[in-house]
């Protein structure tokens, strides 16, 4: 039987039972919490409801977890446009959930072939484009298709065409837009992209979308359909292939055929943490989400934060004095693997018991001493996660991203999907480090091929070999804080999981020197702030995500799809 419940920004319940794609058992309407779901047989969770619905309807189909997910990530790039693609990247997390080793495919973003560490400067040391990087020449090589393709060879037990089909479908007969009407007329309007404005907009731009409106996208489809028949040649090669590098001559970017045909997305080994415990898997380099999440928790477990309570000053201080450790370690080593040397020290609890034994419990430190100056430009918090878990147990945690939302604001004339403008991730002025936003340290310079730096962290918590959580989020830089908040939420206060991805998120990201706090203006939280302010805290409202999460607890899932920002969440289950 097949379950689905979901809310736009209505935030009115419904759950269908009894609807498949493959036998239709009967229909039942019942009010059900929108964000929540239990099943133990299979969820989908993720920011759209169509795109949950299609993962789910592949779990009723028998298929495993990354067959929804790779079913999830095509409708989601049909029906998520500011971050769902195939022209970004990201990362998937695997956990077999049977006491096998998890897998994690990187399908990262490439240097194209033809780029050097100064790239986006002038002769005076300017950036070429006025830093604005909604341009062709920010866009890095996609690899979403070919991370898609390799989990499916690794891991997928249905064919192909299953899962792509949906994303096909939901393209060429559209959907109906909810609230994504008013998201895409904001950015249709400041848009400068003709193609775009053909694409996306209402009789081609000049008429601003209604909630009830459909959006369909015939060139997607078309090129979705070319993906289904060839698979990584339906995107690396032929007509796509031609058609994205016409697009690049069109705009002066960088990426020709040859940068699409060298591309691969490649297996690594996931990070490996253990906290109070339980195994803590995660996102390696060229992340540097798996490394920091690490190192934050060995911190942490230095100290009996239980003990002293969620909401205490002395809690929240220990873990924003962690975080500002974490990322100044963040800033000064981690870039691409495959091109410079990582220290393994970083992951290290000795190393850990030693930024622990530095803190001072009663004061905050000035991210100063950990470093020049760096104020770290700000990012929209556009990238998307979802989570996924089959009746086995096997479980899927996937963040892609087109870096901003919409990503370059480059739609490919004729294929009809968005290009992303990762290449901003690079420390892009070498050597220069400066409180305007500029941070240039070596590991994460500009290097044809490599890898820029990201801050994805889908992450997988484990016990004995079985699946606990599975969580992860959009957010730039504060990803990694929003995955720590949610994972100690439940692991050190074993909150439930609406409570752990609702209660109010810490963010300190070393520079600016600054806590941004979800409820810092919340009366509730009033004397907890002064506190923080009194030991030496520069207290902001702050931080954010969107952790669509999973937690097992005795063999039920339970979903909770994250409605902070307001925005449409789905989840979606079979059972
Ligand atoms: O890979 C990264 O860390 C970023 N490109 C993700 C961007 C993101 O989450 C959206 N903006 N904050």
């Amino acid at each position: 039987m097949f379950r689905r419940f979901s809310l736009g920004m209505g935030h009115r319940a419904v759950v269908l039972i009894g609807l498949s794609l493959v036998v239709v058992q009967g229909t039942t309407v019942m009010a059900q919490d929108h964000r929540n779901a239990t099943s133990a047989h299979g969820m989908v969770v993720s920011i759209s409801v169509e795109a949950s619905d299609v993962g789910a309807k592949i779990l009723e189909q028998g298929g495993n977890a990354v067959d929804a997910a790779i079913a999830t990530a095509f409708a989601l790039a049909v029906t998520h446009p500011s971050a769902g693609n195939i022209g970004g990247g990201g990362f998937m997390l695997v956990h077999p959930g049977d006491g096998s080793a998890p897998t994690f495919i990187d399908y990262r973003e490439k240097a194209p072939l033809s780029s050097t560490k100064t790239m986006f400067l002038d002769e005076q040391g300017d950036y070429v484009d006025g830093g604005s990087r909604k341009n062709h020449l920010y866009v890095g090589v996609p690899g979403t298709v070919a991370g898609m393709v390799l989990a499916h060879e690794q891991f997928g037990s249905l064919a192909w065409t299953d899962l792509v089909t949906p994303a096909v479908i939901l393209a060429e007969d559209g959907f109906v837009l909810n609230h994504l009407a008013a998201q895409l007329n904001r950015v249709l309007e400041r848009s400068n992209n003709d193609e775009f404005k053909r694409v996306y907009g209402k009789s081609g731009g000049d008429e601003p979308w209604l909630p009830t409106d459909r959006l369909v996208l015939p060139d997607l489809g078309r090129t979705l359909r070319r993906i289904n028949e060839l698979g990584l040649d339906g995107f690396y090669s032929g007509e796509t292939a031609d058609l994205l590098h016409e697009e690049m001559q069109r705009g002066g970017g960088y990426i020709t055929r040859e940068d699409l045909t060298a591309y691969e997305a490649v297996i690594r080994e996931p990070t490996h943490g253990m906290f109070r415990g339980y195994d803590i898997y995660s996102s390696p380099p060229p992340s540097s989400g798996g490394i920091s999440l690490t190192l934050m928790l060995n911190v942490l477990e230095n100290f009996d934060l239980k003990a002293s309570g969620r909401w205490s000053s002395e809690t929240v201080h220990i873990i924003v004095e962690t975080m500002r450790r974490a990322y100044a370690n963040r800033a000064k080593y981690l870039g691409d693997s495959d091109f410079i040397d990582i220290p393994t020290h970083l992951t290290d609890k000795l190393y850990a018991k030693g930024l622990a034994e530095g803190i001072d419990v009663t004061r905050a430190t000035r991210s100063e001493q950990f470093g020049p100056p760096i104020t770290l430009v700000a990012e929209s918090p556009e990238t998307t996660h979802f989570s996924v878990i089959d009746s086995t147990g096997m479980a899927v945690s996937n963040t892609y991203t087109l870096e901003n939302g919409y990503g370059a604001g480059v739609v490919v004339t004729g294929a009809g999907f968005l290009l992303n403008n990762e290449m901003g991730d690079f420390n892009k002025k070498p050597g220069l480090t400066s409180p305007r936003g500029e941070i240039g340290t070596l590991a994460n310079q500009i290097a044809p091929e490599k890898r820029m730096l990201s801050s994805m962290t889908p992450t997988i918590v484990s016990r004995d070999g079985k699946v606990y959580l599975v969580t992860g989020s959009p957010g730039g830089r504060t990803i990694i804080n929003t995955v720590l908040n949610v994972t100690l939420n439940v692991l050190e206060f074993e909150m439930n999981m609406r409570e752990a991805v609702d209660a109010p998120r810490l963010n300190m990201q070393w520079m600016p020197d600054r806590l941004g706090f979800q409820a810092a203006e919340d009366p509730q939280y009033a004397d907890l702030v002064d506190a923080l302010r009194a030991m030496g805290h520069t207290v902001t409202r702050g931080g954010g995500g969107d952790a669509n999460s999973i937690l097992v607890e005795d063999g039920t899932f339970i979903g909770a799809a994250d409605n902070q920002n307001g925005g449409a969440s789905g989840a979606s289950e079979s059972q």
